[in-house]
């Protein structure tokens, strides 16, 4: 960490000059993670900590989705990006039509999206959903029929483990669909003993080979309960070098992929919008209203 102290030293400094507070993903790099976060957490975790903390000014360590959200519950806040180029290919593969496609194909069926997307389709949707509550979400739907957008392998993995019948848009995660179920079969023949926990924006067939599948929160907490040998994370790198430190008899190996989106984030970013308050996040007044009914009606089911 000596490289990244005085840049640390400086955004912890301003933060408390401008009463602000980082919500920091846990991809974010550890510096970012352990150095100036003051919350970090999975999509879940990070939506319900930007609707109750006390501050003038949010910094979103993460991607633009999530600081759209903490301005969605917070419109009162400031809430700042790093780097408004910090995307998400989920977020991206869907608009506002494609949820009145959608609705168009299968008439009466809710629509449940993703945290990762943009608020015109949080707005346009009926409810939202991320990989922690997707299944208790989907299950509470008044329809036989719910329509996920706008991931279809977190939408396949939740039919997996609901009785409900569940019809997807096509997007998906370029981070977690490169991995193959292939990748996991060799893996445990060369490393056996190994646990592989696998995020459930992997397709079905990863997920089926895993150990275990579950949001960031709740491949942490799977490991911290578990305490195996050996783990191999089939998720985006940062997340086995975030928690590696507080779980020195767990093992982490393999392969991981980065997401290139997150690692736009940099304490060089953080320490700039903090100085300036450049990098603002807006949401029109109408949208937000509407998306943040879709996002309330998540937490309120999943507290
Ligand atoms: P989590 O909600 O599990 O943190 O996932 C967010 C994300 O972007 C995963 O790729
Ligand atoms: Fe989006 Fe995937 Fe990156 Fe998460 S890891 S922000 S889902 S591209």
């Amino acid at each position: 960490f000596a490289i990244h102290a005085p840049y640390i030293k400086a955004i912890n400094a301003l933060k408390k000059e401008r009463n602000a507070v980082i919500l920091g993903h846990n991809y974010m790099t550890p510096e970012i993670f352990h150095g100036v976060s003051d919350f970090v957490g999975d999509s879940l975790q990070l939506a319900m900590k930007a609707s109750e903390v006390e501050a003038d000014v949010i910094v979103q360590a993460g991607v633009h989705f999530m600081a759209e959200t903490s301005k969605i519950l917070s419109p009162d806040k400031i809430v700042l990006m790093p780097d408004m180029e910090a995307g998400c290919s989920l977020a991206e593969s869907i608009t506002a039509g494609g949820i009145d496609e959608m609705r168009a194909k299968y008439p009466g069926a809710p629509v449940v999206s993703y945290v990762n997307t943009t608020a015109e389709v949080k707005a346009a949707s009926d409810i939202c959903c991320t990989s922690s509550n997707a299944v208790q979400i989907v299950n509470a739907m008044d329809a036989d029929t719910v329509i996920m957008t706008p991931d279809q392998y977190l939408a396949q993995n939740v039919a997996n483990e609901s009785h409900k019948d569940v019809v997807y848009w096509p997007g998906s995660c370029i981070v977690h669909e490169q991995y193959t179920a292939q990748d996991l079969r060799d893996f445990r023949e060369w490393n056996p003993g190994t646990k592989l926990i696998a995020h459930p924006e992997c397709t079905p067939d990863v997920v089926a080979e895993a150990d275990f599948s579950g949001s960031t929160s709740g491949i942490l907490k799977y490991v911290t309960d578990t305490r195996p040998e050996k783990a191999m994370l089939i998720t985006e790198c940062s997340m086995a070098s975030n928690i590696a430190d507080e779980l020195p008899e767990v093992e982490f190996v393999g392969p991981c992929n980065m997401c290139p989106y997150m690692k736009k984030i940099t304490l060089e970013k953080i320490l700039y919008v903090l100085h300036t308050m450049d990098g603002q996040v807006e949401v029109d007044a109408d949208v937000a209203e509407k998306a943040r009914h879709s996002v309330q009606a998540m937490i309120d089911l999943s507290r």
